[in-house]
């Protein structure tokens, strides 16, 4: 028998986990994360076991797209191994897309296992083309390594979408450049605003704030900008540029709320349900997971109750020159 699907108070049906597998991560950016973080000891992390029961019990209630994310979730061990066991459910056909989003530092690697696992699309973090200001924002990470990982990436096989956090005074300049490199490698653009996720001083991300409604002007200025019906299943809306025939994504968390059309949750690695990115409600799934180790009902029990708990969107907003809404965990807590 079919179980019912996930369907939340709002009458959302909840068809797409987002997993972060670790909360670690071999970069440190600046709108990230603190230089100095204190990460999970780990014995409270799930198991590679635990993390296979646990998205197997929400394919099964439903969920048809996998997204593993972290901190950075290619720096945990033995990744690839839970990459392979999740494949089985593309080849039953339980589940149609199992992606990954990642900072690029380990995709050569692992690009070749990434695409043997049946992953096909990927989403890849990158604000800017230049080396020095690459190293300024992810503190930790370099940029050759990262571009060596787009090319295994595509010599894989693997489609690449180009996210990049918008950031006023900090890659305004390279719109245009970023966009012709994406199109010239045949990449996706997503761009995304800024979120008050963790604190990191509040001047800061007001500062660092550039609104997409401005980034979509910008590229009126230069190209025909068409708008696109067509989603991915993810928050972003798309456009095409007539000229290169590209796609550029816009998430628009602060300018254009897009809540009403959620359909996902977030498991952490010690799992914990997050039911919005931008609200504090969370549920522990751990516990029911661990003590009832051969029957899923409990599990699938609280993954119910949490679900119809699931507020109906976040509450960002810099409109007052004030960091509303903002959540006190960083963004690799949860995985974006
Ligand atoms: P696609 O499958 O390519 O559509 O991916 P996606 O946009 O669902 O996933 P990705 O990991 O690329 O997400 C990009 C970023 O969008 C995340 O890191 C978050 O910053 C933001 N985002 C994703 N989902 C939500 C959401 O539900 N609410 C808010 N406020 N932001 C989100
Ligand atoms: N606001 C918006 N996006 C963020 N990311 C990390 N922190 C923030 C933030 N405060 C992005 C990363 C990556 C994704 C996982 O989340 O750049 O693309
Ligand atoms: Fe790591 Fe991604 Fe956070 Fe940067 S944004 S520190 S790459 S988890």
């Amino acid at each position: 028998m079919t179980p019912a699907p996930l369907i939340d108070p709002f009458a959302r049906a909840i068809t797409y986990l987002r997993v972060s597998v670790t909360d670690r991560c071999d970069f440190r950016c600046v709108y990230c994360m603190s230089e100095n973080m204190t990460f999970l000891p780990k014995k409270e992390l799930l198991t590679l076991e635990e993390l296979d029961r646990l998205c197997s019990t929400f394919i099964r209630l439903g969920v048809k797209k996998l997204r593993i994310t972290g901190g950075e979730p290619l720096v945990r061990r033995g990744i690839m191994t839970f990459f392979g066991a999740m494949g089985r459910h593309l080849d039953s056909g339980a589940l149609d897309e199992l992606t990954v989003t990642t900072n690029g530092s380990q995709l050569e690697k692992y690009a070749d296992d990434l695409f043997a696992a049946g992953v096909r699309r990927i989403n890849l973090s990158l604000d800017t083309l230049d080396d020095d200001k690459f190293a300024a924002i992810t503190r930790w990470g370099r940029l050759p390594q990262v571009l060596r990982g787009v090319d295994a990436a595509q010599r894989a096989g693997l489609r690449v979408k180009i996210n990049a956090v918008a950031l006023k005074g900090f890659n305004e300049e390279e719109l245009p450049r970023i966009t012709q490199w994406c199109a010239e490698r045949g990449m996706d653009l997503t761009w995304i605003e800024v979120m008050p996720m963790g604190d990191i001083g509040n001047e800061n991300r007001l500062g660092q704030y550039w609104s997409l409604r401005d980034v979509r002007r910008a590229y009126e200025d230069h190209y025909t900008v068409t708008d696109l019906a067509e989603r991915t299943g993810g928050p972003a809306r798309y456009v095409r540029l007539e000229e290169t025939g590209q796609k550029i994504g816009f998430i628009t968390p602060l300018s254009h709320n897009f809540c009403e059309s959620c359909n996902r949750v977030r498991v952490t690695c010690t799992g914990e349900i997050f039911m919005c990115l931008g609200q504090e409600d969370r549920a522990d799934l751990r516990a029911p997971l661990r003590a009832h180790p051969t029957d899923d009902a409990p599990l699938e029990q609280a993954i119910r109750a949490a679900i119809g708990l699931k507020p109906k969107g976040h509450d960002f907003d810099y409109s007052r020159q004030r960091l509303d809404g903002q959540m006190t965990r960083h963004m690799s807590h949860t995985g974006g």
